[in-house]
Formats: C-alpha cells, sequence, structure tokens
C-alpha cells in the first residue's frame, strides 16, 4: 500500500522549542488514524504540516507521494487533494454565506466569493454531502448562525467536496452535547468504514469520540510520538496513562472506548 503521509525526523522549532520533536509517521491508504495528546501535544500543528500549510524546521515530508520543498511539488496542486476541517477555518468563512454555498465554495479552493457559475453537479455532490451529514434541512440557513455542532458538521461537508484522498479533521467533536457527538461519532463510524472514502486523520482529546472503523492511534505528548500503531494494540491503560500523565483506565465496550482516571489512593 502507498503511502498517504510519510514524516521523518520532523520537527517544528518556534522560539527555541521544539513545538514537534523528531516525529517520523506514516500513514498508508485507506487507514483512519486518531491523534491523541494533551492540550499543547503539537496535534494541531502535524495536522498543519499534513495539510500543507506547514513548512517544517527539519525533516521531511511526503504528502501523497509528493515531498515537501522538492522542486517537483506544487502545493497548490496538493492542498485540493487534502481536505481539512479544523475550527480554525470557520473563522475565516463568510458568515453570511448560506450553508450551501459554504460547502460549495470548496470545490474552487476558496474561502468566499458566490460570482462563479457553480456547475449544477457541484450543487448535486454539495447537497449529497450535507444530506450525509445530517444538514439538509439547513441549505439556506446562513453559515454564520449555525451552532457549534451544525458548523462541524458543515465544515466535514466542506471538507469532502474537493473528493480529497487525506481528509483531516481536527477536534470534530469538541462542544459537541452527547447527542451530537453521538451522531457524529456515528456518521464519522460510517464514514471510516466505507471503503472508498479518503484516508483520514482525527485529532481528539476523548477515547469516546473514536468512531469504530478507526484503525491507528498515533499518541504524543510534548511534541514526541509515544506511541503509533493499530488501535487495538497500542491504545492500552499505560500508553494512555504516559501520554496525559496520569494513572488512566481504557476500556473497550462494545467497538467504543471509554477512559478514566484511577481513584485516588
Ligand atoms: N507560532 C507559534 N509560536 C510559538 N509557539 C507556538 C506557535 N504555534 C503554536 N505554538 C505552541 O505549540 C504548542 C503546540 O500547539 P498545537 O496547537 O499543535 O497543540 P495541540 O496539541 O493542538 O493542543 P490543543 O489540544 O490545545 O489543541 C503549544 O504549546 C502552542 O502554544
Ligand atoms: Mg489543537
Amino acid at each position: 500500500m502507498s503511502d498517504v503521509l510519510e514524516l521523518q525526523d520532523v520537527s517544528v522549532v518556534r522560539e527555541g522549542r521544539a513545538l514537534v520533536d523528531q516525529v517520523s509517521w506514516s500513514v498508508k491508504e485507506g487507514e483512519r488514524w486518531v491523534i491523541l495528546g494533551p492540550n499543547g501535544a503539537g496535534k494541531t500543528t502535524l495536522l498543519n504540516i499534513a495539510s500543507t500549510y506547514l513548512f517544517p524546521s527539519s525533516g521531511t515530508v511526503s504528502i501523497l507521494g509528493e515531498t515537501l520543498g522538492s522542486p517537483g511539488t506544487d502545493v497548490f496542486e496538493l492542498r485540493p487533494r487534502v481536505g481539512m476541517a479544523g475550527i480554525a477555518l470557520a473563522d475565516k468563512l463568510p458568515k453570511r454565506q448560506t450553508v450551501l454555498q459554504t460547502v460549495l465554495t470548496a470545490a474552487y479552493g476558496m474561502t468566499a466569493g458566490w460570482q462563479e457559475e457553480y456547475e449544477d453537479i457541484d450543487e448535486q455532490r454539495a447537497r449529497a454531502f450535507l444530506d450525509r451529514l445530517g444538514m439538509s434541512e439547513y441549505l439556506d440557513r446562513r453559515f454564520g448562525t449555525l451552532s457549534e455542532g451544525e458548523r462541524k458538521r458543515t465544515l466535514i461537508a466542506r471538507a469532502l467536496m474537493t473528493d480529497p484522498e487525506l481528509l483531516l479533521l481536527d477536534e470534530p467533536a469538541a462542544g459537541l452535547d452527547l447527542g451530537g457527538r453521538e451522531d457524529l461519532v456515528r456518521r464519522l463510524g460510517r464514514l471510516a468504514r466505507d471503503p472508498i472514502a479518503p484516508s483520514m486523520i482525527m485529532v481528539t482529546h476523548h477515547v469516546e469520540e473514536i468512531a469504530p472503523g478507526f484503525t491507528h492511534v498515533l499518541m504524543i505528548r510534548q511534541g514526541k510520538v509515544l506511541a503509533a500503531g493499530p488501535v487495538e494494540l497500542e491504545l492500552t491503560s499505560r500508553n494512555l496513562s504516559l501520554c496525559f500523565g496520569l494513572p488512566l483506565v481504557v476500556e473497550q465496550v462494545g467497538d467504543r472506548w471509554t477512559a478514566q482516571g484511577l481513584p485516588m489512593s
């Protein structure tokens, strides 16, 4: 299987501190990764690298077979092949655009603008993705009036619009209520198990948000890789405790995960 993403000895140094510290990691086609790690561990920084928007201080990055910084690689050609749904993007999108427009503009690699003539086929695709994310009733609502959960579902539909080969999700369930989280986990699980869906990397803080169908986990702490591999092998109480720096017990309940701290003795 070919590499969707390959990082070799990658570091991102800012103000003398390594935010990402000599990370080597590879994601193969069809794999669905979860990234776990405490606040400030470097998760979003890793996604920014994977989305081509951040160039590392050292190390080698290959995305969809293209090596960043090599003469043959054009990041502008690479960007539409990678879909990114993160809350940072939500702030850049025009609040007055409708939900449908917000998703449609992705087809043209823009964050704004409704002057273009959109093809019928694009509109059908946008409607289909929004339907898949449960947003069919919100097509004409202005993006700025959506709740956080609705906004996140819109962003995921938007990220799918360019038919990416790699989909990056930064804390898609953060801020959702229990029903909203469960609904999103179910939808992401469906996407994760869809053999023609893109390879996926999802950042989360909570093992409860790992949908069935996610195959691998990367745990990072202070920019360093603590564990990387298949979920069943690496999502252990020991690894999770080391990752978050406190004694934790992780359990599998059916096809989902749950974690809690050990009671103080
Ligand atoms: N431009 C920058 N200059 C200096 N430090 C930065 C810069 N950008 C990010 N950082 C720091 O890098 C660290 C990693 O940030 P990052 O956003 O990747 O963390 P994260 O794992 O996504 O955290 P969270 O769970 O809170 O979202 C943080 O300590 C952050 O303050
Ligand atoms: Mg983050």
